[in-house]
């Protein structure tokens, strides 16, 4: 199913110092800010045995307290997900995510998407991919009856909450209409968030008012995706939901590291998104960490590299570039992956997602010429999603822009990228690039099961459990303390 050309890469070879260089300054530079190879190569022996250590982990039936907690349920969960698909059909959890997303885009001309943290990102970071720049406000036919997507629940903003209301009540005015209705997917592992709690309720009365406090509708058109167990789950049991139009989150796969289970993969297929393809990049993914010998896994040289850069080249500071504005959320999608599962005990690296060129006119400069403390990695998508736009002759060429005729943007981006590297490298400040053949489905399973491997690969390098986050539970526990007081 995966065709070469569609399998993403890690190219880290501009980081590598040159084996053995005749002493300047610029090179004392390079020894001291480059990744030695011989460094790197004497890493695998130790990320084979990890990589052996994170695959045992998907088998163990009794988990020893020194790795608790343990979700490694997400590493298999692509392939698993569609056999049982193949085999189940419609009863499995495919089968009933895309059930309830048809439900939904029969239904309704607008989703409100109500989740957090690994409960959000992730089907924002699909959003922003995958659908167009302006879906929301393109006509309905356009959209091929793909419903509006909002995202509400990740904040305790009074203001933007307020908004999206009017918005709903400005334009749903008759719920007899297709067009005029709208419909919500609460989001929740543990069904205890207080930011999506409090959203489900808002939508919940506001859904009451307009289709009436006893339709069907309330049930029809709202579609909970919870944990096994939790509030969430009472709570929509009360309220009257059948068990096979709740979603369930697995116990073993925690809230970042959820992006392929129902939690983006429902509104994925509200999105109209191939699914699927997701899942098989992903799968595909999955079996290059297992399979592959350290020159052609991606996994194991981005967390190696990033790793050793973090940890021994003093670059805490990692900075994923990506060169497209429809990256953007997927950066900070991984911002919340990777600072999530390893900044603990005093330590783990710090990350920052920008956008090229747009931010080469904000951070560009503290990137040149600021603190050695950061790595690059470039995020590149190497063919456009659109039709390329051609810069043309002008009778008036006081702009100079004659002499790019016929280029398109994407060669004047290639240009960019490739001027920014150079101007990088030639200040002694690593870049790498993960290169996106282009941006489908299959990619970006791809690159977010790789990028999920990786942190947990990166977590046991340094001894982190990259599962967990006891840090966020300080602020929750705080808060309902002083709300109760
Ligand atoms: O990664 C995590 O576990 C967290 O970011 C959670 O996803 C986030 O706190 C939301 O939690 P829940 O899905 O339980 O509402």
């Amino acid at each position: 199913m995966q065709l070469p050309d569609e399998s993403i890469e890690y190219d880290y070879q501009g980081l590598l110092a040159a084996a053995s260089e005749e002493w300047t300054p610029i090179a004392e530079l390079r020894a001291k800010h480059f990744l030695s190879p011989a460094r790197l190569k004497a890493l695998v022996p130790q990320l084979t045995q990890i990589r052996s250590q994170v695959a045992a982990e998907r088998d163990l039936q009794q988990v020893p307290p020194e790795l608790q907690p343990l979700d490694g349920g997400f590493i298999d969960l692509p392939q698993k997900t569609l056999d049982d698909h193949r085999r189940k059909g419609e009863e499995s959890t495919l089968g009933r995510v895309l059930r309830l997303a048809n439900r939904l885009r029969d239904e309704v001309d607008r989703v409100v998407i109500l989740g957090i943290g690994g409960s959000y990102l992730g089907a924002r970071a699909l959003f922003e991919a995958m659908c167009h720049s302006y879906h929301n406000e393109l006509p309905p036919k356009v959209r091929l009856q793909t419903p509006r997507i909002y995202f509400e629940g990740n904040n305790l903003d009074n203001d933007a909450l307020q908004d999206l209301i009017e918005l709903l009540e400005h334009t749903c005015v008759d719920p007899e209409y297709r067009e005029e209705r709208w419909g919500i997917i609460v989001i929740s592992k543990s069904g205890g968030t207080l930011e999506t709690a409090v959203a489900y309720r808002v939508f919940r009365n506001e859904a009451a008012k307009f289709y009436g406090s006893r339709s069907d509708a309330l049930r029809q058109l709202f579609v909970p995706v919870t944990g096994a167990k939790g509030k969430l789950r009472d709570l929509v049991k009360v309220e009257g939901f059948p068990d096979e139009d709740i979603l369930t989150i697995p116990d073993n796969v925690g809230g970042r590291y959820s992006v392929l289970t129902p939690v983006a993969l429902l509104p994925g297929a509200v999105m109209g998104l191939d699914v699927r393809a997701l899942l098989l990049g992903a799968a595909a993914m999955t079996r290059r960490l297992l399979d592959e010998p350290f020159e052609r896994n991606p996994v194991l040289q981005y967390a190696a590299v990033n790793y050793l850069m973090a940890e021994e080249y003093g670059k805490p500071i990692r900075v994923l570039a990506v060169w497209s504005k429809k990256l953007e959320a997927l950066g900070l999608w991984y911002d919340q992956l990777l600072a999530e599962s390893l900044g603990k005990q005093g330590r783990g690296p710090t990350p920052l997602t920008v956008v090229q060129t747009r931010d080469l006119h904000s951070r560009g400069q503290q990137h040149q010429e600021g603190t050695r403390d950061k790595i690059i990695n470039n995020l590149w998508l190497k063919t456009p999603r659109t039709p390329p736009i051609l810069m043309s002759m002008a009778d008036h060429n006081e702009d100079e822009l004659n002499a790019l005729n016929r280029k398109s943007l994407m060669d004047l981006q290639a240009a960019a990228l490739r001027g920014t590297a150079q101007a990088y490298a030639e200040a002694v400040r690593p870049t790498a690039d993960l290169i996106l053949p282009a941006l489908s489905e299959h990619t970006i399973g791809q690159l977010m099961q790789m990028l999920m491997l990786a942190t947990v690969v990166e977590g046991r390098l340094m001894g982190i459990n990259p599962y967990g986050q006891p840090g966020v539970e300080a602020y929750k526990r705080n808060m309902r303390a002083l709300l109760k007081g």
